[in-house]
């Protein structure tokens, strides 16, 4: 039987994290970084799962897994898996690795979504599931939504509740709107599996790609829209949870001062998304200055709040240095954070910005944002 190849991206934020929290507009966009599934359907009765970047080469006997009772798995995609199901999962698997590390996580997540997608089949298929990623983990890019996805549309594929897109080794078509929203659905599952009560945006952009998704408010057209950026992850290490308590004492403390900046963010989302839209029709120099000028505005903004963080203001010196603009991404604190490039751009300058970076201890992928699903 044939290989199956699937892909899906992660996601960053152009603008309104944080604000998001406080029920204000945010807009997510798909990151041309991608994480990359292969599956072999096989009769050796055995599911192997292996995931080369962070170490994990695990196999299943699947006579074993079928002869477990699996019924608590029932209660489905309606609600979180519950503490007693992950329980009895790591028993049924024999789950070796830490429940609260990655691979453990990434384990528990798989086993999750291949026997509740497949418990419905005559029997467990006999799979060999390798799983990669250019994405790095941890970093707020929705590297654990993208596998997700990945996975969710590799098995919902292999147990034929969607169609397969690449019958005799081609990409005939793209999956249609209700095959993406079972994928989306179950991505949450396996999302959810990982990190207890996410937002459900992370799966969402890695299932839909394209322009922008507001994580907050009516739901505004995607257009196929992508822009070209510097992704940089300072590599200083954050709590996302810190940092969103951190923003609501300093609401709390200075209420007067903190509202108008949270409104503020909103606007600039606003202005940023109205900007994308005209971009989409027809983009013209001057649109780039402006996304520019919002970018700035945010990142003065962000730091007001609190979230900067001495990583993050070299990087917008030593961008700005080269005529760039950025902001941060995400939780801030240190993380990831996003340069604007603009297309009149000379490679040898994108070349030399990269390397100054690279020199700060940063790591630096030249990318797009706006990627396909
Ligand atoms: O660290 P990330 O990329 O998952 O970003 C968190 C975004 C926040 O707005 C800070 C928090 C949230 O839950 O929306």
């Amino acid at each position: 039987s044939e290989v199956l190849l699937v892909s899906a991206p992660g996601k960053v934020i152009l603008h309104g994290e944080h604000a998001v929290v406080h029920g204000k507009v945010a807009l997510a966009m798909a990151l041309n970084l991608r994480t990359f599934l292969r599956l072999q359907p096989h009769s050796n009765g055995k599911v192997c799962l292996n995931l080369p970047n962070i170490g994990v080469k695990q196999a299943w006997d699947v006579a074993g897994l079928q002869l477990q009772d699996t019924s608590f798995l029932e209660q489905g995609d309606a609600t979180a898996p519950t503490a007693e199901q992950v329980e009895k999962l790591k028993e049924v698997a024999g789950i070796t690795q830490d429940g609260a590390k990655p691979e453990g996580l990434a384990v528990l997540a798989f086993l999750y979504l291949y026997l509740s997608i497949c418990r419905k089949q005559r029997a467990l298929p006999s799979l060999d599931i390798t799983v990669w990623s250019q994405l790095p983990t941890g970093a707020g890019l929705g590297s654990s939504a993208a596998y997700s996805v990945c996975m969710a549309a590799a098995l919902l594929t292999v147990c034929e509740e969607i169609p397969n897109p690449q019958k005799d080794g081609v990409s005939a078509s793209r999956w249609a709107v209700e095959d993406l929203e079972l994928i989306n659905k179950w991505a949450f599952q396996g999302e959810r599996m990982i990190h207890g009560n996410p937002s459900g945006v992370d799966n969402a952009v890695s299932t839909w790609g394209r322009g922008c998704l507001r994580l907050w408010g009516p739901s505004s057209p995607r257009r196929p829209l992508a822009l070209k950026i510097l992704l940089t992850n300072t590599k200083v290490p954050r709590s996302t949870k810190t940092l969103v308590a951190s923003v609501r004492s300093r609401l709390l403390k200075f209420p007067e001062i903190v509202t108008p900046l949270l409104t503020s963010i909103n606007a600039i989302s606003l202005e940023c998304e109205r900007m994308l839209g005209e971009m989409a029709v027809a983009p013209a120099p001057e649109h780039y200055l402006v996304l520019e000028e919002l970018i700035d505005m945010n990142q003065h903004h962000l730091n007001a709040l609190g979230v900067g963080h001495a990583s993050l203001d070299q990087l917008c010196r030593v961008t700005m240095a080269h005529g760039l603009h950025s902001k941060l991404t995400g939780a801030g604190g240190g993380g990831c954070g996003i340069t604007l490039l603009r297309p009149d751009l000379e490679q040898l300058e994108v070349e030399a910005t990269k390397q100054a970076l690279n020199d700060c201890g940063f790591d630096c992928w030249e990318t797009s944002i706006g990627a396909p699903g």
